[in-house]
């Protein structure tokens, strides 16, 4: 596991925009790059920088097809804190060669939410899988929708959501933790940890715990970020805020091992 260290936000945020804008340039195959998405507070300067390059010409999404991690349970596009109208606010909305055709997000309002994931996992396994994984960390260590305690070989399916995870969202529900659906559809561990690559951000204090189980925990279901450590490209985006639980010698390997890798 790489673990790459940045002073702050922003440069975490552009040290990962770098990294995911190298991948796609360098894609040379003639299938399209498969990338996935995250939504969260963690991601948008990600998302920001990307567009910016874009913009730019730096960076061309033509030929990049997107499968989002997840999806509230029971709320239409048009809902605000639904994560398709997040993806398409912060970022596909300010993409200029962006295929709408190519985006791909589980739909919170299907009658048939088994089967709905179950079309997921095959559209994906279609593309030749997913080239990297983006995402982002629970302060409970959960990947995508998967709480403490779903298996580590799970797949893509609904999630019951804890009312730790339903309390940290209500900050987007007017601070009512009932007011956030109790249910979503999510990429499970298996997903996430089959993709070629996983680059998951971790920033802030409030995310330090679930950092120093990641990188020196035990793998467990308990913390199913801990996954990660049995994935052979697995690479972790933080700022020093988030290093704030790891062991002294951990913190002091990653910085000496990382003056010596590049990009
Ligand atoms: C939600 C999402 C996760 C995300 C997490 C952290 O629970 N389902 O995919 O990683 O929030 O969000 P934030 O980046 O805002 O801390």
């Amino acid at each position: 596991m790489r673990v790459v260290i940045q002073d702050n936000y922003d440069k975490m945020c552009k040290w990962a925009a770098n990294y995911i804008a190298a991948k796609i340039n360098n894609h040379k195959e003639d299938r399209p790059f498969v990338l996935g998405l995250p939504t969260g507070s963690s991601p948008i300067g990600v998302y920001k920088e990307l567009a910016r390059m874009n913009k730019a010409g730096e960076l061309s999404f033509k030929n990049v097809v997107t499968f989002n991690m997840d999806e509230y349970l029971g709320l239409p596009h048009e809902h605000d804190q639904s994560y398709w109208y997040f993806m398409h606010d912060n970022f596909f909305d300010h993409l200029v060669d962006m295929d709408p055709a190519n985006i791909n997000i589980l739909n919170g309002m299907t009658d048939d939410p088994e089967g709905e994931c179950a079309r997921y996992e095959e559209k994906i396994a279609s593309y030749g899988g997913i080239d990297l994984f983006m995402g982002g960390i629970g302060v409970d260590g959960h990947i995508a929708f998967n709480e403490p305690f779903t298996s580590l070989a799970s797949r893509t399916g609904v999630r019951n959501l804890t009312t730790d995870t339903r309390i940290v969202n209500s900050r987007f529900f007017g601070n009512d933790p009932e007011a956030v659906p109790a249910q979503a559809l999510s990429v499970g561990v298996g997903t996430v940890t089959d993709s070629k690559e996983v680059l998951i951000l971790i920033n802030g204090h409030n995310k330090a715990k679930a950092l120093a189980e990641t990188v020196e925990g035990s793998v467990s279901h308990k913390w199913t970020c801990s996954a990660l450590q049995m994935h052979n490209g697995a690479i972790i985006a933080c700022d020093e805020a988030a290093c704030d639980e790891l062991t002294v010698g951990a913190y002091k390997y990653f910085l000496d091992i990382e003056k010596k890798e590049r990009l």
